[in-house]
Order: C-alpha cells, then sequence, then structure tokens
C-alpha cells in the first residue's frame, strides 16, 4: 500500500495501476461503513485507491469542521488490512491553493433536503470530488447510500459532466441496533447514543406500515415524527417521503420509489439516516 499527499506523485502512481481502478472518496475516521465500501471496490476492480481528506468547503461556517475527528495512522492500519493499493491524503492547500475560484454546482436536486439544511454543502461535496475524479481517474467510484442524496448528487454531475466514471451505490452498514454508522457517532455521549436509535426505529416503522399497504406519503411521515418526537434528546430538523428521482415531497399517494430521510439533532450532534420504499438505490 503506497501513501501520498501530493497529486503529481499520486498520477504518476496512477498511471501504472491496472484497470479497472475503484476510487472510494472518504473524509478518514475509518468505519465499518467506509470499509464496505472498499471491499467492494477491491472485489470488484484490479486497483484500489481511497482518498482522506477532510474538505473544509462543504461544511458551513458554523458546522463543525475544526473538530471533525481525525485519526490518520488508525485510518492506515485499517487499509492496509484491505486490499488497497494507493491511500491519497492530500492538504487543504493542495486541494484549495491561494486563487482558487472554480466550483461545480448541480442545481435541482441540492435544492431540498441535505440542500436546503446546509447551504453550500453539495457545491463543495460536487467540486471537490470533481478534483477527486480528475487527480485519480478512477473507473468506478464507490458512494454509500447513508449520504442518499449526495450519491445521488454525484451520480448527476458524472452524467452531466460526462465523467468516464462508474459510480456505484452500497448500502448502509448499521450497528447491531440500526443505528447507521457515521464518524460523528462519536459526538454522542452514553444517553444520546442510546437515544439515537430512534432515527432507525422510525424509518423501520414506516417501512412496515409501507409492507402493510400503506401508501399516502403524509401519514409515512406522520408515523416517523410521532416517533421521533416521543425521544426527548431529539430534536428533528426534516422528516421527508420525497420521489426518488427529483428529491421532492410525494404529496399524497407515492408512484413509484421514494426516499424516506430525516435529519435529527440528538444533542449537539447532526445525524442523518434513510431508507428506500418500492425498489434500491444500491447494487
Ligand atoms: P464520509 O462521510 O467520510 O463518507 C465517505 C463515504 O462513506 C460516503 O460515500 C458515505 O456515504 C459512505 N458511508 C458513510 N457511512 C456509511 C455507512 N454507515 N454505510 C455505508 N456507507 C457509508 O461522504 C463523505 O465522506 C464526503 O462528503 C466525500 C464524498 C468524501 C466528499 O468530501
Amino acid at each position: 500500500m503506497i501513501t501520498t499527499t501530493n497529486i503529481t506523485e499520486l498520477r504518476k502512481i496512477r498511471a501504472t495501476l491496472p484497470a479497472p481502478v475503484g476510487l472510494v472518496p472518504t473524509m478518514g475516521y475509518l468505519h465499518e461503513g467506509h470499509l464496505s465500501l472498499v471491499r467492494r471496490a477491491s472485489q470488484e476492480c484490479r486497483s484500489v485507491i481511497v482518498s482522506i481528506f477532510v474538505n473544509p468547503t462543504q461544511f458551513g461556517p458554523n458546522e463543525d469542521f475544526a473538530r471533525y475527528p481525525r485519526d490518520i495512522p488508525q485510518d492506515l492500519q485499517l487499509l492496509e488490512k484491505e486490499n488497497v493499493d494507493v491511500v491519497w491524503t492530500p492538504t487543504p492547500e493542495i486541494m484549495y491553493p491561494s486563487g482558487f475560484q472554480t466550483w461545480v454546482s448541480v442545481e435541482e436536486i441540492t435544492k431540498t433536503l441535505e440542500g436546503k439544511m446546509r447551504p453550500g454543502h453539495f457545491r463543495g461535496v460536487t467540486t471537490i470530488v470533481s478534483k477527486l475524479f480528475n487527480a485519480t481517474q478512477p473507473n468506478r467510484a464507490y458512494f454509500g447510500q447513508k449520504d442518499a442524496q449526495q450519491a445521488l448528487v454525484i451520480r448527476q454531475m458524472t452524467e452531466d459532466l460526462n465523467f468516464p466514471v462508474e459510480i456505484v451505490i452500497c448500502p448502509t452498514i448499521r450497528e447491531p441496533d440500526g443505528l447507521a454508522m457515521s464518524s460523528r457517532n462519536v459526538y454522542l455521549n452514553p444517553a444520546e447514543r442510546k437515544a439515537a436509535t430512534v432515527l432507525w426505529r422510525a424509518l423501520y416503522t414506516a417501512r412496515q406500515a409501507y409492507e402493510n399497504g400503506e401508501r399516502n406519503a403524509k401519514t409515512l411521515r406522520e408515523i416517523m415524527l410521532d416517533i421521533l418526537n416521543k425521544e426527548p434528546l431529539a430534536q428533528v430538523q426534516y422528516v421527508s417521503c420525497a420521489d426518488i428521482h427529483t428529491l421532492l415531497e410525494w404529496e399524497d399517494q407515492i408512484q413509484g420509489m421514494a426516499l424516506l430521510s430525516m435529519a435529527v439533532l440528538i444533542g449537539k450532534t447532526r445525524l442523518i439516516d434513510n431508507i428506500v420504499l418500492g425498489g434500491t438505490l444500491s447494487q
């Protein structure tokens, strides 16, 4: 496994890698969710590149960029055990040198859900992912359903800008009690960690209702809200039942695939989760 920060060196190494090359972009502090993407990439690709970069431009001014958890030595140790060829750990100065002024921005599907709550977030994500694609030139890139809107936005960008990259969306990996794995889970104290299972309980209960025939979007949103509102440590930012293609809310009956998603503050920690009804997003 070769580790580098330098972009010129990365390009030289990339040129020697046998295709297909798989890229797993991450912000580090790796957990089983990230590792599931790495394993999938190594099953499907002859070479695997993992990038680790806490991207400042996707964090809002009052978000957790400075305190986002970082542990590169531990990340490298975890990746050593997987079939990873190259780990790229660029610095903010490498990715955003002074004078940087070019941005990539996807329009309609970034206007709802996470995009609405976090202005500028997806512009930061699509810009950095474009730069990661350009530097590593992957044949395939792996993303988690955990961040469903992000994966859909990146798929749209890839199509619109003709990146020759296949976007692979992988299932959400959960703790045994259902909590979706996330680097941000370390922020939770023991009481909050317990309370955090409420996101999965809400999604799971709505899915059961759907499986029992419920198709009314408003009812499904209410089922989730009722459960979330019963948890004293939880403060709901949004609960959504949206068309998987447009990410606009279904008003009455769901027709086709729906993305059930939510953002919830547990104490001061902002958690997101989702499931898909009527089909799958992940392959
Ligand atoms: P990060 O939050 O580190 O996540 C990296 C990748 O791991 C994303 O594709 C995310 O969806 C996936 N992932 C996170 N938790 C997961 C889980 N429990 N199960 C499955 N996959 C999971 O997402 C980012 O970084 C950044 O926005 C990035 C794309 C790297 C751009 O900066």
